[in-house]
């Protein structure tokens, strides 16, 4: 989607304003440092209206990546999630992606200007989930760029700065003819893709990495749950690249894209070069999950939806 064509309208400090005429200056704190902090949420279309999946549970994590950077979010959570539904309404969004971002603002002073304000927005544009790529599956480099050692950065942070590794690594991965690229910690061990979690079956079960150094994602937790629904032990373990491309089947988890089938990493095809039968099975779960199988507290009435 060209940037022409996003909604209008976003939430800035506690008002809707039209994105064409918002800005940032050129001192812009955060564009110099990649010092700020942000959130991906879906909407969706329900049979009571529309909700926003796991809302809560993004907005506190906004709230603990503000926290390990030591940013003062000016907003409360109830306020911020109240807010990602005006963008939604106000754009006549339904199924959509909510980017609620938490940045400074004017940093004349260089790095160590402590007095720089701090402002909250929210865009929300209609992204649909990869499906081509969920029918074929896609294919995976094992990036050379490694995930610093958790002392060294806050990790668990969804900071900017932090997807400056993820950017690296997909462009290397796509300059190599790949869809995207996993990324290994320090020592070796599989961590995350650029911006999934990964899973893998084998021998029936489900497993994700043990890892510090991936985001503790929330379609990761919802996957788990279902996998253990439908039967499946769940471990998380440490893994190796030996271990995926002896799996069965590889996928990968986000908001933004769902559940994802791996089908190649590097040279080596997973299972039949298919996705696999759990990875649909569990797609098919969480797009229930998603769409009304939970209760939808924060759900916006029909009548809203409609106006
Ligand atoms: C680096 C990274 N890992 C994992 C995830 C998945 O997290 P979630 O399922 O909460 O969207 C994301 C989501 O954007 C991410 O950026």
């Amino acid at each position: 989607m060209r940037i022409e064509d996003k909604p209008g309208l976003a939430w800035l400090n506690g008002f809707v304003v039209d994105t064409a005429t918002a800005s940032l200056t050129l001192f812009n704190h955060s564009l110099h440092y990649g010092f700020s902090v942000f959130e991906g949420l879906r909407s969706y279309s329900t049979s009571t209206g529309v909700t926003i999946f796991r809302g809560p549970e993004h907005i506190a994590r906004l709230f603990h990546s503000a926290q390990l950077l030591g940013i003062q979010v000016p907003w409360s959570s109830e306020k911020l999630l109240v807010a990602c539904h005006e963008v939604l309404e106000a754009n006549r969004l339904w199924d959509a992606y909510i980017r609620p971002i938490v940045y400074l603002g004017n940093g004349l002073a260089g790095l160590k200007d402590a007095s720089v304000e701090i402002n909250a927005a929210i865009l929300a544009w209609p992204w649909a989930p990869p499906s081509g790529a969920r029918e074929q599956g896609i294919s995976l480099l094992v990036s050379t760029h490694r995930k610093p050692c958790p002392p060294s950065f806050p990790l668990q942070a969804k900071a900017s700065g932090n997807y400056l590794l993820s950017k690296v690594a997909y462009q290397e991965a796509r300059q190599l003819g790949f869809d995207d690229a996993l990324l290994l910690d320090a020592d070796g061990y599989v961590s995350e893709a650029t911006a999934q979690n990964i899973f893998i079956v084998r021998s029936r079960e489900l497993i994700t990495p043990d890892n510090e150094t991936c985001l503790n994602g929330i379609t990761r937790n919802a996957v788990m749950d279902l996998g253990r629904k439908m039967g499946r032990t769940v471990r998380q373990l440490p893994l190796r690249p030996d271990d995926l491309c002896s799996a069965e089947e590889i996928f990968l988890t986000s908001t933004a894209a769902e559940v994802l089938p791996v089908t190649r990493l590097n040279n080596t095809v997973v299972g039949n070069g298919r996705p696999g039968p759990l990875t649909r099975s569990l797609h098919s779960a969480y797009s229930e999950l998603v769409r009304g199988g939970e209760p939808a507290p924060n759900a916006v009435s029909e009548t809203a939806k409609g106006a």
